[in-house]
């Protein structure tokens, strides 16, 4: 692939990060494993728990620092996450973020 690729992901059980990987392995692209500062719980049932209140808008969980990525250097930025509640994982949404840090809300 002649763009110069980029895969940012966030997993919780691996299959996110396994296809991932497959991904970057086959663009040649580096990867960029998003992670929460307090990761979700590893029991599905409480998981769902934590998580759920998220999706919903209702509040974000911090993320581990993401210094040092430069999103501008890409061309093409695959965007990785598991299916919650039919939406994508709150930890890699940046709109999400973005709003919340200008103090709108998490929405
Ligand atoms: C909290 C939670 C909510 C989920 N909600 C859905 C859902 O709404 N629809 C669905 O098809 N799968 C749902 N799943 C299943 C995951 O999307 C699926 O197992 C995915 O492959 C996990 O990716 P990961 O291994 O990268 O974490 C849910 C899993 C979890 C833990």
């Amino acid at each position: 692939m002649d763009k110069k690729c980029m895969v940012i992901y966030y997993s919780w059980s691996g299959n996110t990060r396994f296809a991932a990987e497959t991904i970057a392995k086959k663009a040649g692209a580096p990867t960029f494993e998003i992670k929460a500062e307090t990761p979700y719980n590893s029991d599905f049932n409480k998981c769902c728990d934590e998580a759920k209140p998220e999706c919903y808008g209702k509040k974000l969980r911090p993320i581990k620092s993401i210094e040092g990525l430069d999103l501008a250097k890409y061309d093409l930025v695959f965007v990785g996450s598991p299916n919650w509640w039919g939406t994508m994982v709150p930890l890699p949404d940046a709109r999400r973020r973005r709003n919340a840090a200008r103090g709108q809300g998490v929405r």
